[in-house]
């Protein structure tokens, strides 16, 4: 048991941890884990998600993602919501300084460069190519908003919250949405997804994911390195 007054201490020792961490986390102490890993046994991120975060067929982009996406996925992986065998381990053996360094050093890295948005943004979409019609314009009458509407256009990526889906594997696409139909996968910011694959037969998400796994990646519409607040991101300038 926990006297009243021990456990007042421990409030307010948990509602100060979090900022007070944020402040220890540096870019720098996040890219040595990243190329080295860690005394603990965490592999070195390079060795799988590729020497700048790009990704590759296997393992998803990292690189100029989101802060606030990539911390709070690597929380989700290390208190088990989000369920994976490669990399829960990683994320139970790094601290929650850690995690935020590595969030801070992914999200500033530059996103890989490819086709420039003008090129994939088709306007002339036919409703027989299923996956660039879902993706840009959505099913209305499903109230299934287009996934360009929060992913940006070609699927960049938008601030801290929304990330990058362009050059995504297919496979890795389609686990993530079958993850939240299936309720594997924690829901995010305001539950959006589960909501949206909810509203996905198999073969709207066969379709989106071999629309995002062909399209090239482009680089984030905003730079989302900071705070997590895409807002305050914003208005940083230093656009590419
Ligand atoms: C042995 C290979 C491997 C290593 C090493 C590895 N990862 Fe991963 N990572 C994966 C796989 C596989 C996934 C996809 C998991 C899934 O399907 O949910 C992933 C997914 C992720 C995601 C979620 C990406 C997204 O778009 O939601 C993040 C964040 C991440 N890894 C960060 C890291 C960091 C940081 C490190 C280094 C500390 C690291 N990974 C090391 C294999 C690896
Ligand atoms: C209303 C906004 C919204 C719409 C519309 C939307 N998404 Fe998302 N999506 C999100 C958010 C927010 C996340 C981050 C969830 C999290 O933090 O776990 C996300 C994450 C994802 C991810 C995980 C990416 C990764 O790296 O693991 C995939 C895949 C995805 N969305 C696919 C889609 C597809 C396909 C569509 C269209 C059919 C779509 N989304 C429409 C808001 C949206």
């Amino acid at each position: 048991m926990c006297a009243p007054k021990f456990r007042a201490v421990l409030l307010l020792t948990a509602a100060f941890a979090a900022p007070a961490l944020a402040q220890q986390a540096t870019i720098a102490q996040g890219q040595q884990i990243a190329t080295q890993g860690t005394l603990q046994g965490v592999a070195a991120c390079v060795s799988c998600h590729g020497a700048q975060g790009a990704g590759n067929a296997a393992f998803p982009r990292l690189a100029g993602t989101g802060q606030a996406y990539l911390q709070a996925q690597l929380d989700a992986f290390a208190d088990g919501r989000r369920k994976n065998p490669i990399m829960q381990p990683f994320a139970q053996k790094l601290s929650a300084t850690e995690r935020i360094a590595l969030a801070m050093y992914y999200s500033q890295l530059p996103a890989p460069l490819g086709a420039p948005p003008s090129a994939v943004e088709a306007p002339s979409v036919t409703r027989s190519d299923a996956g660039a019609w879902l993706a840009t314009r959505g099913r209305w009458s499903d109230n299934l908003p287009a996934c360009a509407q929060c992913h940006g256009p070609s699927g960049s990526g938008v601030g801290a919250q929304f990330p990058p889906l362009a050059g995504l594997s297919v496979a890795y696409v389609t686990q993530q949405l079958q993850a939240w139909k299936a309720g594997t996968r924690p829901p995010g910011p305001l539950g959006l997804m589960p909501a949206v694959a909810s509203k996905l037969s198999d073969k709207d998400v066969d379709a989106v994911a071999a629309y995002y796994s062909a399209l090239a990646t482009v680089p984030a519409q905003a730079p989302v390195q900071g705070t997590g607040n895409a807002l305050q991101n914003n208005t940083k300038g230093a656009r590419p």
